[in-house]
């Protein structure tokens, strides 16, 4: 079948380079992106629509007129943000959710990626090699709403038949578009800073270990996900994936070998780094490799090449 797809909140720090691997693959004329914002720069060949994924009637027009065969949704508050607005968090998180699972319904779109988070785990989560099913006792509303998420996409899965799939990122590293608020976003500012002025300060603790991605291995682990035959995943909630773990501490290191003279300060009460102290270190992500064979490929030293790379020579 010819796959269409319409992504929304396509204009993001992972939509934006999701959409342009799309793109690559289906043709730019079977790739909608929308979002509520206009996009920076549109290329001729690219079709673009503004939606607010929460006004029902008008995402309902906009899918009618495009027909697509799958939806992926990456509208969301992240996590710091979050914390600031936690009513409007959750009604974005959640009915944004809630309206493309019943338009999906509705219209016979059967095909949907939702992305999830680590931030559903917490503080009685186990910190290291945190295992797809354990106790998840998320304290931010951002991932109380994944973790809601989650279990309306595997209601909606058993109950109407969506084919919907989804991967708990953890904080993803990129050099093309900034991060959109979130408590990982201290490992992408690291590199920009870096290089305009040769230091930085972290908002999180020098010993603070994350579990993290390059943006490479997100984007190729979302779509080998999206192509994997149905009948082989196991988990219709969300997938934990893995790519590296680090503290803010290791990776100045690894951007010392790089930039010798480049120096780490740390700033004290930022309140992300309570958000931090609750998710997991390393995450255990068995199931995805398993059922459909994933395997990330970037490690902290090609990671940290290749951003310090591609920021020298394209930012
Ligand atoms: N970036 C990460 O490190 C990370 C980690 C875990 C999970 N995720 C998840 O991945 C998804 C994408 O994240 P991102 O980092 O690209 O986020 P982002 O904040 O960079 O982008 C989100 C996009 O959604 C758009 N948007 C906001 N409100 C909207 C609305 N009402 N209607 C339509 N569009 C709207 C924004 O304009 C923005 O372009 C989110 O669900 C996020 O929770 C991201």
């Amino acid at each position: 079948m010819k796959e269409r797809i319409i992504m929304i909140g396509a204009n993001g720090q992972i939509g934006s380079e999701l959409a342009a691997a799309l793109r690559q693959k289906f043709g730019s004329e079977n790739v909608i992106t929308s979002d509520i914002r206009t996009p920076q720069t549109l290329k001729d060949d690219e079709i673009f629509e503004i939606i607010n994924v929460l006004d029902k009637q008008a995402l309902k027009a906009l899918l009618e007129k495009h027909k697509p065969t799958q939806i992926y949704l990456l509208a969301a508050m992240l996590s710091a943000t979050g914390e600031q607005y936690p009513q409007k968090a959750w009604d974005l998180n959640m009915n944004g959710l809630l309206n493309v699972l019943d338009l999906a319904i509705e219209l016979g779109i059967k095909k949907i990626f939702w992305p999830s988070s680590i931030a559903v785990f917490g503080p009685h989560s186990p910190k290291q090699q945190t295992d797809q099913y354990c106790i998840m006792d998320p304290n931010s509303i951002y991932g109380i709403s994944k973790l809601a998420g989650e279990r309306l996409c595997e209601y909606y899965h058993a109950k109407y038949g969506l084919d919907i799939r989804s991967i708990r990122y953890p904080g993803i590293i990129s050099w093309k578009t900034a991060p959109g608020g979130g408590t990982t976003d201290y490992a992408v500012h690291i590199f920009f800073e870096a290089l305009k002025h040769g230091k930085y300060s972290s908002f999180l603790s020098a010993e603070t270990e994350l579990p993290m991605m390059y943006m490479p291995d997100a984007v190729r682990g979302t779509i080998e996900l999206m192509e994997a035959p149905a009948e082989k995943l196991t988990i219709r909630s969300s997938y934990n994936l893995a790519g590296i773990s680090f503290t803010p501490a290791q990776i100045a290191e690894e951007i010392k070998k790089i930039l010798p003279n480049f120096e780490l300060s740390y700033v004290e009460n930022d309140p992300r780094q309570a958000i931090a102290d609750s998710w997991p270190a390393s995450i255990d992500d068995s199931y995805a490799r398993n059922d459909w064979g994933w395997k990330p490929s970037f490690d902290l030293e090609a990671m940290t090449k290749d951003m310090i790379e591609n920021l020298k020579t394209n930012v």
